[in-house]
């Protein structure tokens, strides 16, 4: 049988556009494309060190186990895996799921839970059940950049909250939750990545996180506490998550196999109280009928093996030891007016520059460099975190993280050289550091007019674009 013909499309024309403009909701008009996805798809030349995506280490998950998993499947369940299962997921893969939780300290009904097509798809489905166009949704500043295009396209009004070492400023989301009260608006959550933050790498502390929750509490507000890296800690005592806390009235939790077993099987998991699960099980038909029988059945078998914690544990080790040789490596080659977070786990560093560097810019000159990173206003709603970017150390070995480093330590260096020159003052202003710093660390007056040409555009331009590659 021949082929039948492909038609090859370049990018659409004015004219086309002109055809289908009509034909748009509303809501296309705030939805935002991914940084995270337009940057991988820059990043997929070999040559390019990219420290940009949020990507685990899979080359660590070893092919003969992987191979064996899944010709047991073949072997003994090919006609189940292959069949369309339950919207809520597999008992099966829902213990495995309290096993993950259980190992932080909470001890979920299992019945609360709902398997995802990754946690991504469990903050989408948050969004589909509880928010309106208009409604306010509170975030951390910076936030998972991963978040932004969510609540974009349910066209919440999305707050942020600035966050410092200890995680989401309180006094300040309490300061907002009175304005909104005056103003007769009830946000519909608060939304936080309390461990090891997307992007930041900072984690909320004992004493915010009792003050959240009690706050969440006393006002009746939902939190969503995504929690992607609670497992992936380098050191010290693992601090009780905002379910456990709560008893899982007010929050809601949002969890992945991403971090901890693989993002290519696109499972994750969101944990509610009965009246929201209604809700999102019926958005979760909507959406796609059910979660990938397929990889609920490879998790069934990998965590049947009993191993799983021994990999976790693995992990931990190898991220150890990258985030150390990227720590050393901005030690080494960033000028001493940049800033950045330490991280006791995940897969994140924050950076912040002086503020006449625009990251976006940035960007586009280390990429003649041959290294990514995300420039910081992918975390932020409003053009904030122009000066800082995350850093990602899970991807790359440490050969390639020093490497990475060294290379946008010289961009940056040939961007206070130039400020220097046209300043006529070769000492740059000094940042003010310290640990209690906003992580924007950017929404200062600059000091004299940028040397970059970029506007305060609110979302990032890059280079170029390939569509079909995915990241976060
Ligand atoms: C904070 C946070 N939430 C959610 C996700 C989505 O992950 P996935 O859909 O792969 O589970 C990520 C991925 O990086 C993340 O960092």
């Amino acid at each position: 049988m021949s082929e039948p013909p492909h038609r090859r499309r370049s990018h659409a024309s004015s004219s086309d556009l002109a055809r289908y403009a009509g034909l748009f909701a509303e809501r296309t008009r705030v939805m935002r494309s991914s940084a995270m996805r337009d940057l991988m798809a820059v990043t997929a030349r070999p040559e390019v060190i990219s420290l940009a995506g949020g990507l685990p280490d899979t080359s660590t998950f070893p092919p003969q186990a992987f191979a064996a998993q899944m010709t047991r499947i073949a072997q003994e369940s090919a006609a189940e895996a292959l069949q369309y299962g339950p919207t809520e997921g597999f008992r099966e893969t829902v213990d495995c799921i309290v096993a993950v939780m259980g190992e932080e300290g909470m001890l979920p009904d299992p019945e609360d839970v709902i398997v995802t097509t990754g946690g991504q798809q469990a903050i989408d489905l948050a969004c589909k059940a509880l928010v309106d166009p208009g409604d306010a949704v509170i975030c951390e500043a910076p936030t998972y950049p991963g978040a932004i295009p969510v609540f974009c396209s349910y066209q919440a009004d999305t707050i942020q909250i600035e966050c410092d070492a200890e995680g989401m400023r309180i006094e300040a989301l309490e300061a907002t939750l009175e304005r909104l009260d005056s103003e007769g608006r009830r946000p519909k959550f608060i939304y936080s990545v309390p461990n090891f933050q997307n992007p930041a790498g900072v984690t909320m502390s004992l004493e915010r996180r009792r003050r959240l929750v009690d706050l969440a509490r006393s006002r009746e507000l939902l939190v969503v506490e995504d929690n992607p890296y609670g497992l992936l800690r380098f050191e010290g005592d693992p601090l009780p998550p905002l379910y456990q806390l709560d008893g899982g009235d007010f929050v809601i939790y949002v969890g992945t196999f991403s971090k901890i077993l693989s993002p290519g099987i696109r499972l994750g998991w969101l944990v509610a109280p009965p009246p929201v699960m209604e809700k999102v099980v019926l958005g979760k038909q909507a959406s796609d009928l059910c979660t990938s029988t397929l990889t609920q059945y490879f998790v069934r078998e990998y965590f049947g093996e009993g191993r799983w914690r021994e990999y976790v544990a693995s992990l931990v080790e190898i991220y150890r030891a990258r985030r150390d040789a990227m720590l050393a490596a901005l030690e080494r080659y960033f000028p001493p007016q940049a800033t950045w977070t330490e991280p006791g786990g995940g897969l994140f560093i924050w950076a912040t520059l002086p503020s006449y560097i625009d990251t976006s810019d940035l960007l586009a000159k280390a990429l003649r460099e041959d290294v990514a990173f995300v420039p910081g206003q992918a975390a932020y709603v409003d053009g904030r975190g122009h000066s800082s970017m995350r850093l990602n150390f899970s991807a790359g070995n440490e050969a390639e993280i020093t490497e990475g480093i060294r290379r946008i330590g010289k961009v940056i260096a040939e961007q206070v050289e130039l400020y220097g020159a046209l300043t006529s003052d070769m000492t740059a202003p000094h940042m003010p550091g310290g640990e209690a710093e906003d992580m924007g660390g950017t929404d200062r007056p600059n000091p004299t007019p940028s040397i970059s040409d970029s506007s305060e555009a609110d979302s990032i331009v890059l280079p170029f674009r390939k569509a079909g590659e995915g990241g976060t």
